[in-house]
């Protein structure tokens, strides 16, 4: 390993083993990392086709990543582990048996790894406001991780970006981290060399500057949401693609690449019935799941 390296930045690869629009994208992408070597590819989650509790899409997802000749980090979505309290997409939250599957599949769901100069840090953005037992180890193990970072600039990646602009702002937690966890997430961080902060999530190619920090925001492999619509995470490019990083031992520059081969699909106009069926059952599960929540808090 030089003091220079790449990595390749994929997120929302949404693979199933049943729905298979994103198939021949990611088919271009692993073309693309095998014949061009990166020192690391890194996915920011949402691997897995839609339904978390899916397992076979999490077993097909786990085999697709496996093509990959490099080696790989990657952190869960929504999508594969159920979204972030408290107002979960259709209800389908994160919890314990869902983590469990993912780490099953997919090993640690937060890590940290020194390359060149730098430490990578990935964490897990769903438990984030869940108070499960797993959130409050994170938070102990992030501090001990940018503790022991001894003058080692540091990148981060999320799957939920930190903010759309920036450290104070009022955003859903659809799109973005809750606002109590941003305010603890920014204070952990304090005066820690961060220099990179790079998310999934949103489908959209982005960079902006936050709090002093390049926050980059990786496109989809897979398909973007509605082109016609505004963006949703306010300046999004909706493009499908990859970022690529060169980090040298003081500074990293990125780009997006469209990978040869890959095409630019719109979830909107490639969706099929059978989807349309899956979200009307995950929607039925997640009303079951929150009215025995409710019941049991009652
Ligand atoms: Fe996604
Ligand atoms: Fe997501």
């Amino acid at each position: 390993m030089t003091e220079h390296f790449r990595v390749v930045h994929v997120s929302d690869i949404h693979l199933g083993h049943s729905h298979d629009y994103a198939q021949r994208n990611w088919d271009a992408v692993v073309d693309y990392v095998n014949a061009t070597k990166p020192d690391l590819v890194i996915n920011t989650g949402d691997t897995s086709f839609l339904d978390p509790d899916a397992e076979d899409d999490l077993g097909h997802a786990r085999q697709q990543m496996d093509r990959l000749q490099a080696p790989w980090l990657i952190l869960p979505g929504n999508h594969d582990v159920g979204d972030t309290h408290p107002e979960p997409w259709i209800d389908i939250r994160v919890n314990d048996t869902r983590l469990d599957r993912y780490r099953r599949h997919f090993g640690d769901d937060f890590w940290a790894r020194d390359l060149g100069q730098w430490r990578l840090i990935g964490l897990n953005t769903l438990v984030f406001g869940s108070q499960l037992a797993t959130e409050e180890q994170q938070w102990q193990w992030l501090a001990d991780e940018l503790g022991s970072a001894k003058g080692r600039p540091i990148a981060l990646f999320l799957h939920k970006p930190m903010c759309n602009h920036h450290m104070n702002e009022d955003s859903d937690t659809s799109m973005t981290i809750g606002q109590s966890a941003r305010r603890r997430l920014h204070a952990a961080l304090g005066d820690a060399d961060v220099r990179l902060v790079g998310n999934g999530h949103v489908h959209e190619y982005r960079s902006w500057i936050a709090d002093g920090r390049l926050m980059v925001s990786a496109p989809t492999t897979a398909f973007v949401h509605a082109v016609h619509e505004p963006p949703r995470n306010h300046a999004g490019m909706k493009r499908v693609g990859v970022v690529e990083y060169v980090f040298t031992p003081h500074a990293v520059s990125f780009r997006m690449v469209e990978p040869p081969g890959i095409e630019q699909l719109d979830a909107h106009v490639i969706r099929t019935d059978a989807t349309r069926a899956l979200i009307a059952t995950m929607t039925e599960r997640g009303k079951q799941e929150k009215a025995a929540l409710s019941q049991a808090a009652e």
